[in-house]
């Protein structure tokens, strides 16, 4: 039996902010970083809280959470007797917020804690997922945690808070969302449910990203964009992700590439191999997973005469957008030098083979496969 739900409650359009003076009496914690609090979204946000009794700021986020800011945060919560936190923030403030909450609720310090998510960047998809990423810097790991009781309640969407994204924050968000769908859409997991949310993401994400990416005051784009993450969010927590994310992980966890940006620059070696085409991207036998990239591939726009030249397209079109949004296509251009990336290749692969994302990837994946596509963006 599959089955198939949406809990967190999802609030767009004009007014969506107004839903935080219906807390009245609560203890909230706004878990933010210190660009929204320079920024004043969130005392903005603060004041929306004034019917709460009390309302404190924990502002210590930093980009891909680690284990001590959890810790932090959970001894934050429990000072302020918190039973709602507001996240505020990418990916970065929501996970640390749901992981907080989580840990909370599983060392028995504390139950019944709402969690409204409010994300600034279109990527993670993170307001409406089960997962968090949580990174172990000793060991240079990053976990994703998944768990039901990590699915916020309500997710906030105003796409006028993503404007002050700059344009490289803009393209590496954007393709997390462009990642999310695709491997959801291919997920072995894949139905006709998170296909409809995975094909919307992905016509919205590929339409409006280059847009969102050359004008940030686009609202337009940026509201597109911001729905396609929150698709994208729905269609993977529904059917999970695949072997790109299993790898990004290990990039962002070794070399702190952020997360975006090490799906963006794996994502056409990916499709390569889960498209059944060789390492120079020559065609094999078309597979399952390849009609439905192909069909992707269609439903962007793209034209080719069969499967194996429509994916082509596809991988031609990714790696154009990369060089669009110049986004760094090896991991030369990422900053990562061989001797760093040879000290650690062996445990990366076996640390993607292991993730939690791999296991629902369309083609088996072994070492040789990981070495393969990583061999794609190992060029010096
Ligand atoms: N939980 C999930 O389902 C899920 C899915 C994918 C990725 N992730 C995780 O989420 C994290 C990445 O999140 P992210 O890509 O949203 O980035 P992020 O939250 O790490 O933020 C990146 C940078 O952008 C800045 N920023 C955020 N919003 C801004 C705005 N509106 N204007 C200006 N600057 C802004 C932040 O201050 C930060 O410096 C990673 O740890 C990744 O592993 C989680
Ligand atoms: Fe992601």
């Amino acid at each position: 039996m599959q089955t198939f739900y949406v809990k967190t409650k999802v609030c767009s359009g004009d007014g969506a902010m107004d839903i935080l003076g219906n807390f009245a009496g609560r203890n909230a914690v706004i878990f933010t970083d210190a660009f929204m609090v320079k920024s004043g979204v969130a005392a903005r946000v603060a004041g929306k809280l004034s019917n709460c009794a009390d309302v404190r700021i924990f502002d210590e986020i930093k980009p891909d959470p680690p284990i001590e800011l959890v810790a932090n945060g959970l001894q934050f919560l429990l000072d302020a007797n918190a039973d709602l936190v507001v996240a505020l923030g990418g990916g970065s403030s929501i996970d640390a917020a749901k992981a907080t909450i989580l840990m909370a609720k599983r060392s028995g310090a504390k139950d019944n804690i709402s969690l409204i998510a409010i994300p600034t960047t279109s990527g993670t998809g993170s307001e409406v997922t089960s997962f968090a990423v949580i990174t172990d810097r000793e060991k240079g790991v990053k976990y994703p945690l998944v768990d039901e009781e990590l699915l916020p309640d309500y997710a906030i969407m105003d796409p006028a808070l993503v404007v002050s994204a700059p344009p490289r924050i803009t393209a590496d968000t954007g393709f997390d969302v462009i990642t999310h769908a695709l491997e959801a859409y291919i997920s072995t997991n894949a139905n006709d449910y998170s296909d409809a949310l995975a094909e919307k993401a992905l016509e919205l994400a590929f339409a409006y990203l280059p847009k969102a990416y050359a004008d940030g005051n686009d609202l337009e784009a940026r509201e597109k964009m911001h729905t396609a993450s929150c698709l994208a969010g729905m269609a993977f927590n529904a059917v999970s992700l695949g072997i790109n994310h299993g790898i990004a992980h290990q990039l962002g966890a070794r070399f702190h590439i952020p997360h975006g940006r090490a799906n963006a620059m794996l994502l056409p070696h990916v499709v390569r191999f889960n498209a059944n085409l060789d390492a120079n991207f020559g065609a094999k036998q078309e597979t399952a997973a390849s009609l439905r990239i192909a069909h992707i591939a269609r439903r962007i726009g793209l034209s080719g005469d069969d499967t194996n030249a429509l994916v082509l397209a596809l991988v031609r079109h990714l790696f154009y957008m990369l060089k669009m949004t110049e986004t760094p296509a090896t991991l030369n251009e990422a900053g990562v030098t061989k001797e760093a990336y040879e000290a650690v290749k062996a445990a990366m692969i076996d640390a993607a083979l292991k993730d939690a994302c791999t296991a629902t990837n369309p083609r088996p994946v072994t070492a040789d496969d990981v070495a393969s596509i990583l061999a794609g963006l190992a060029r010096w």
